[in-house]
């Protein structure tokens, strides 16, 4: 039987197995620590620094670290509540979001994040890239003007085989991702589905399946993104 570990969280007492990931721990705690790259079931990277806290005085990313006794984390401080909000800034000023205009609009984390940490203007300045969106797969389009290069489609998608259907392509400003053609030709509704599912932004997008959920009933329509984390307390 796994080990049961206390530590405190804002100062709240907390408890969990020990070894899991302190983002899992904190929801089972009732405590949303907020994530982009990371994603249930799907090996932590740790790229995006949303979920950065501090524990025991060092930043650090709470989906890569595992709990342990005694740990002491600060989640919420004015410090960490803005470096995230930088973040969040950044990839909107990085990118190509028009919300307004995009399929995912209300059921995006990322476009949720920016609701919840109030992001009205980003402090930077927008890059307005030049890019491509690609319709070359039967199933899917691809929009990368608005991916955030979190890899969670290129962990979590993979065919029968266990070979990976997405992966970066170019390099540098230039870098996006690109779909394996021969892999991805005959790509199953499932997988499309799950494709377009796994990505927070609305970069994946399913072909022939626009505004199935209607606006209004999407998944941040109805309150924030972390709402559930926290009334579950
Ligand atoms: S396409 Fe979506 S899931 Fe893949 S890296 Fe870009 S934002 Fe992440
Ligand atoms: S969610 Fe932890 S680094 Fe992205």
């Amino acid at each position: 039987m796994a080990k049961i570990v206390t530590f405190s969280i804002d100062g709240q007492k907390c408890m969990a197995e020990e070894g899991q990931y302190l983002v899992d721990a904190a929801e089972t705690n009732g405590v949303y620590i907020p994530t982009l790259c990371n994603m249930t079931g799907v090996p932590p990277q740790g790229s995006c620094r949303v979920c950065s806290v501090k524990i025991n005085g060092k930043l650090t990313t709470a989906c890569t670290t595992k709990v342990s006794e005694g740990m002491e984390v600060i989640n919420e401080s004015e410090e960490i509540q803005d470096l995230r909000k930088a973040i969040i800034e950044l990839l909107f000023a990085e990118g190509n979001h028009f919300c307004p205009s995009c399929e995912q609009s209300g059921n995006c984390e990322l476009q949720a994040l920016a609701y919840r940490f109030q992001v009205l203007v980003p402090r930077f300045p927008y890059l307005f890239p030049e890019r491509d969106i690609e319709a070359s797969n039967p199933k899917l389009f691809k929009d990368h003007n608005r991916s955030i290069l979190c890899k969670r489609c290129i962990r979590a998608i993979t065919d029968e085989r266990g070979r990976r259907l997405f992966a970066f392509g170019k390099r540098g400003d230039r870098i996006g991702i690109s779909i394996d053609t021969k892999l991805a030709a005959n790509i199953s509704d499932e997988l499309a589905d799950r494709a377009a599912e796994v990505c927070p932004v609305g970069a994946i997008i399913r072909k022939g399946r626009g505004f199935a959920v209607p606006i209004g009933q999407r998944r941040y329509d109805g309150q924030p993104i972390g709402a559930d984390v926290e009334q579950a307390k």
